[in-house]
């Protein structure tokens, strides 16, 4: 197995005691197809609730509908965590693990940030972070992490949606303080869901998601192109819109904020 290198150990050491089970096993990669593929090999081989995969680089990253997610050596944190969910909530897993994220993110780095729908990280309508969580079997699900830490970490093309630490602090950064500070508040927002308060992590969420409600969404349903207000969030996690069909429920998919 690899050891872990010290700019991320250090961190996770430190703050071991915060972590709850999410600091028991902590893979390292230095470079891997995706981490969310050894995640749920992993995981259909019994691997318990709490590992986490993380790997300098990725030459098959994944991203939300299908896409790339770019992941050059050391230009960004990718990571992934076993989990094994009670279904009552774990649909609102993705949720707590943006609440997370965004915390963890602004724990470090002192870079306020927030949340569209349904997980992803924006500062100032560019995209810093996103989340793509896999069920891999009825017992487990892994949640795919991915920060952008230098602007290398994302292909010019995207330049204009897309942001990394380094350029909206202007510094160097601390990618394991980074990573330590998102796997301490992911620790706290989980045992939030597992503890009956998963109120809290909605009302955390909507906070964060505040600037998006309001403005108007649009995405296609079979076949047809819907639009509408987002209004928020509902206890399922599920975004709310206002159409001239009344208030829609939005399970997942592809949400344009237009
Ligand atoms: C998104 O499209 O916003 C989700 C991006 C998720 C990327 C992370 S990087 C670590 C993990 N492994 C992957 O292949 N994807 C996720």
């Amino acid at each position: 197995m690899n050891p872990l290198p010290a700019d991320l150990r250090e961190p996770i050491e430190r703050a071991s005691g915060t972590l709850g089970p999410f600091g028991r096993r902590v893979l390292w990669y230095p470079e891997i197809g995706s981490t969310n593929d050894v995640a749920s090999t992993l995981a259909e081989r019994g691997e318990p609730e709490g590992t986490v995969i993380v790997a300098d680089a990725q030459t098959a990253g994944r991203g939300r509908l299908g896409r790339t997610w770019a992941s050059p050596g050391g230009a960004g944190l990718y990571l992934s965590i076993i989990l094994r969910p009670d279904p009552s909530f774990a649909g609102l897993v993705t949720l707590a693990a943006g609440v997370a994220v965004a915390e963890g993110i602004e724990r470090a780095t002192g870079l306020p940030v927030v949340l569209k729908w349904p997980n992803d990280v924006y500062v100032e309508g560019r995209k810093l972070a996103g989340i793509l969580a896999e069920a891999v079997s009825s017992f487990a699900v892994v949640l795919g992490i991915g920060i952008n830490v230098l602007p290398a970490a994302y292909p010019q093309d995207v330049a204009a949606r897309a942001t990394s630490l380094e350029t909206e602090l202007g510094r160097a950064v601390d990618r394991g303080a980074v990573l330590a500070e998102c796997l301490v508040a992911f620790a706290l927002r989980y045992d939030d869901l597992r503890s009956t308060r998963s109120a809290d992590v909605v009302r955390a969420w909507k906070a964060r998601a505040a600037a998006t409600f309001g403005r108007r969404v649009a995405w296609e349903s079979s076949g047809v192109q819907l639009e509408g207000i987002a209004q928020g969030v509902d206890g399922d996690g599920a975004l709310l819109v206002q159409t001239p069909q009344g208030m829609l429920r939005i399970i997942s998919g592809e949400v344009r904020w237009i």
